[in-house]
């Protein structure tokens, strides 16, 4: 990636720096996450059982976790994020006996999904058993659950013997937290712990299937695609808030996905066609911009980075040949670009298929929808 002038440093120093700490966090670095041993996680653990945070690696982004079963546990998530009360939290577990006692049904759908892509990056929205807490769900009469790959994760939740509800570990309206440092910048002073586990692998949330209705319906882009979705089920409609902008009078299933999700400090704008075209597109864009004394930003590619005017901050986001880098990079670059000081940002855009679901997905929401086709 090209490096960018600017000191990150101060300007998140100067950002966040005036939120008064309410707590010590404790920072622990799980030095061998693929072979993580129990004592290390003990005390995370214990902070779960009674109640506290603590914010862990995910094979997707960090999470922050409490007690899925503990209303006032879920109650500090929200206070913690500056998360609105009616967006429903994910229930972690850490193996398929977990899942019983949190739903009032398993439908065929479930034991499919389940069986071909848990644990992994896919969340399934079912009929919730009594025992989980309104203050979980939003008030909804469903629950979203997950069942982790990463072992840090998986061990942590088994070792806390209880659910553990998750959001992502970002303050509400900044981008999902891929490294512990991210999670250090938002929540520092705001929970007990964070248990460093390194760099997560995927980058963007998972996939969100609700099978509470009549057919399955995808409410998130994940790296478990539509594609292999369909594999399992056949049949999976696609809920009409992934694809377009909020619309009077249609309610997102996801309530997640109706509040303005994170947007950049600079106005950005998302590019869509060839890349040879839409490197074209952005220069001539570009160039207009700096004429008049903006400072641009451009989100390229490792294939067409070599192929912009001077004057611009590039950010290569990954390589357009192994679209898992750019779903990888794709949050820590959206937050780079929080700290630099540009006027607006051009992003390349990418074919909508697949994992480039999950990452237009993003992408279109963090341009407010302000797309370019070319
Ligand atoms: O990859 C992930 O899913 C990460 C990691 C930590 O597991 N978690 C995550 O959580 O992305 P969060 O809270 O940032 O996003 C959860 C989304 C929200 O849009 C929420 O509205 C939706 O899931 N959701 C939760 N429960 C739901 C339910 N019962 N029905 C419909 N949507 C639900
Ligand atoms: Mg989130």
């Amino acid at each position: 990636m090209n490096a960018i002038d600017g000191d990150m440093n101060v300007l998140e120093k100067q950002k966040h720096g005036r939120r008064k700490k309410q707590m010590e966090t404790k920072l622990v670095r799980i030095e061998n996450p693929t072979a993580v041993r129990d004592e290390d996680l003990k005390e995370a653990a214990q902070i779960l059982r009674e109640g506290g945070l603590v914010a862990f690696p995910t094979e997707t982004v960090y999470g922050l976790g409490a007690n899925a079963l503990d209303e006032t546990a879920a109650k500090k998530i929200y206070a913690a994020k500056g998360r609105p009360s009616d967006n429903p939290l994910i229930a972690h577990i850490s193996c398929m006996r977990e899942l019983g006692p949190l739903v009032s049904e398993i439908p065929e759908a479930a034991l499919l999904l389940a069986r071909a892509y848990w644990p992994g990056p896919m969340t399934l929205v079912l009929p919730k058993s009594t025992r989980v807490p309104y203050g979980t769900t939003g008030g909804l009469d469903t629950v979203a659950v997950r069942m982790p790959s990463d072992p840090v994760a998986n061990r942590l939740i088994r070792l806390a013997g209880v659910p553990v509800a998750a959001p992502s570990a970002n303050l509400s309206g900044r981008p999902s937290p891929t490294t512990a440092e991210h999670v250090r910048q938002d929540m520092d002073g705001r929970i007990e712990m964070i248990l460093d586990g390194g760099p997560v692998g995927i980058g963007v949330e998972s996939t969100i299937v609700d099978l509470s209705g009549e057919t399955p319906t995808l409410l998130r882009p994940g790296a478990v695609t539509m594609e292999m979705l369909r594999t399992v089920l056949g049949a999976v409609e696609i809920d009409p808030a992934i694809v377009g902008p909020p619309q009077e009078g249609l309610r997102p299933k996801a309530p997640g996905m109706k509040y303005r999700h994170y947007a950049p400090r600079a106005e950005l704008t998302l590019f869509e066609g060839e890349p040879a075209a839409m490197t074209a597109a952005i220069n001539r864009a570009a160039a207009e911009q700096l004429a008049v004394g903006k400072r641009v930003g451009v989100i390229c590619t490792d294939e067409t980075k070599d192929g912009y005017c001077d004057g611009v901050l590039l950010r290569s986001v990954g390589a357009r040949a192994y679209e898992e880098t750019i779903a990888h990079n794709l949050f820590a670059v959206l937050r780079e670009f929080d700290d630099f000081d540009v006027d607006l940002i051009y992003s390349e855009g990418f074919p909508r298929d697949h994992l480039g679901q999950a990452i237009m997905n993003r992408l279109v929401k963090a341009a407010g929808y302000r797309e370019v086709k070319v």
